[in-house]
């Protein structure tokens, strides 16, 4: 890719991966057929469809963005090692296994490396249900007869963990309260689903998740389309912001992403919300911002990496606190071989904006990193060449013809 913009044109936003994943993940709550609609086309829709496949529910392709799911009641409770050691969200499998079918046994599970990645919170919670689970160095061997509903308070409002004590309620005998659940836009499009399935959820969208346990097996397939992505859309924002120009961004839902709006709002980015997502334009030269990350509806960790490309080569000094995931910053080293002035101190990475970057070789370590890689080599005087791309395509939706279909000198090679 060489330095590109000013951008121009409009960019559909596609479904969200953490999403997504997760709704097919729920798929094993029912017997019958369901139809997702918005599916992203992401190597990690693929995964996820060969884990389910290997337990028993069938996928197949009804068109570029839909996927139809078949649970016919065989299912293996076994989650084969190759699919769970390639994506985090194969551990959402072990709500739905232990509070239908009684047992999981799952190896721990993958996905991006960001240092460690305890799933402590997901086996007290459902040990707190009735579960027994045993863990050794290799996998997780949960079960239980019959789970009960019980007052669950998260010490951290994890996504996954809040995921797992959700499914894992849907029969459980009882109410069940996940107290400082987790509130990102992807849970309640999980609750969603969940409760046009037959489930009875309470709080969607809040802290505090009411669920009253229904008769086991009495839930069914659905229809549901995939909440856009509001990573994806980030995205194409930063692209412009960092490149330059006038897009709209389809699809872009302003009231999921009201934080990281304000941030490039900040930064000098004007955007307009619209009928259909957000017209954005970006300023002559972007202003360097502090920032921390938490959970929703703060900063996304996954903003974060989009955010410290614009501010490297912002006007000003910019201080990023990551609060989620300590090693989450293995991408700066990336972005200084581009030219970036950025120093890691701890948790905090203090980012010197410089004029402008400059193209060279680097690595993609993860999915936003390597977008934000990818965003980065569009402000980079001369030739960016990414490699390790295979992380971007398990999260983007054809960021390179999407971003080529805006005016960017971006190829595949
Ligand atoms: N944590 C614990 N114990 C647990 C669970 C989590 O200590 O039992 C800690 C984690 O170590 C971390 C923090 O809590 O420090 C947040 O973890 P969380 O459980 O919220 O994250 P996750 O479910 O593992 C999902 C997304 C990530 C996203 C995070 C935070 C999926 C598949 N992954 O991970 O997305 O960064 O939430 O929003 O949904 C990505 O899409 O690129 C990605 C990494």
């Amino acid at each position: 890719m060489r330095r590109s913009g000013p951008l121009s044109g409009n960019v559909q936003v596609p479904g969200a991966k953490n999403s997504v994943l997760k709704l097919m993940a729920a798929t094993l709550l029912a017997e019958g057929e369901f139809v997702l609609t918005n599916v992203p086309a992401i190597a990690d829709v693929e995964t996820m469809s060969e884990l389910l496949g290997a337990l028993g529910v069938k996928s197949k392709w009804l068109g570029p963005h839909e996927i139809s799911l078949t649970n016919s009641g065989n299912i293996s409770t076994e989650a084969p090692f190759e699919n769970v050691d390639k994506i985090r969200a194969s551990i959402n499998v072990l709500g739905p296994l232990l509070t239908h079918y009684g047992q999981a046994l799952i190896n721990w599970p993958g996905g991006d490396d960001f240092g460690g990645r305890p799933i402590d919170l997901h086996i007290s919670g459902l040990e707190k249900m009735g579960a027994t689970i045993e863990q050794n160095l290799l996998n997780i061997n949960a079960y239980a007869k019959e789970l009960h509903g019980a007052e669950i308070e998260l010490s951290f409002a994890s996504v996954g963990a809040t995921e797992n004590i959700l499914t894992a309620a849907i029969y459980a005998k009882g109410t069940t309260v996940i107290d400082n659940a987790a509130r990102e836009p992807e849970i309640g499009d999980l609750c969603n689903m969940l409760v046009a399935m037959g489930a009875q959820i309470e709080g969607i969208g809040t802290s505090r998740l009411v669920i009253h346990g229904s008769k086991k097996g009495s839930l069914r397939g659905v229809r549901h389309a995939v909440i856009n992505d509001r990573v994806q859309a980030a995205t194409y924002i930063a692209a412009v912001a960092i490149a330059g120009g006038d897009v709209q961004v389809r699809g872009a839902r302003p009231e999921h992403m009201e934080m990281v709006i304000n941030k490039y709002t900040q930064m000098g980015v004007s955007i307009y919300p619209q009928r259909d997502g957000l017209r954005v334009t970006a300023p002559e030269r972007l202003s360097a911002i502090d920032f921390a990350t938490l959970p929703y509806p703060g900063i996304a960790t996954d903003y974060k990496p989009l955010l410290v490309a614009m501010n490297s080569i912002s006007s000003g000094v910019g201080i990023v606190t990551e609060n989620l995931f300590p090693g989450r910053f293995r991408y700066i080293e990336e972005l200084c071989k581009l030219g970036a002035d950025i120093r890691i101190d701890g948790h905090h990475a203090v980012i010197k904006g410089v004029d402008h970057l400059i193209g060279t070789a680097v690595t993609a370590p993860d999915i936003r990193a390597g977008a934000a890689l990818v965003v980065a080599g569009l402000a980079a005087h001369g030739e960016t060449v990414i490699s390790e791309i295979h992380h971007i395509d398990r999260g983007y939706d054809d960021l390179v013809g999407r971003l080529s279909g805006l005016g960017a000198d971006v190829t595949r090679v």
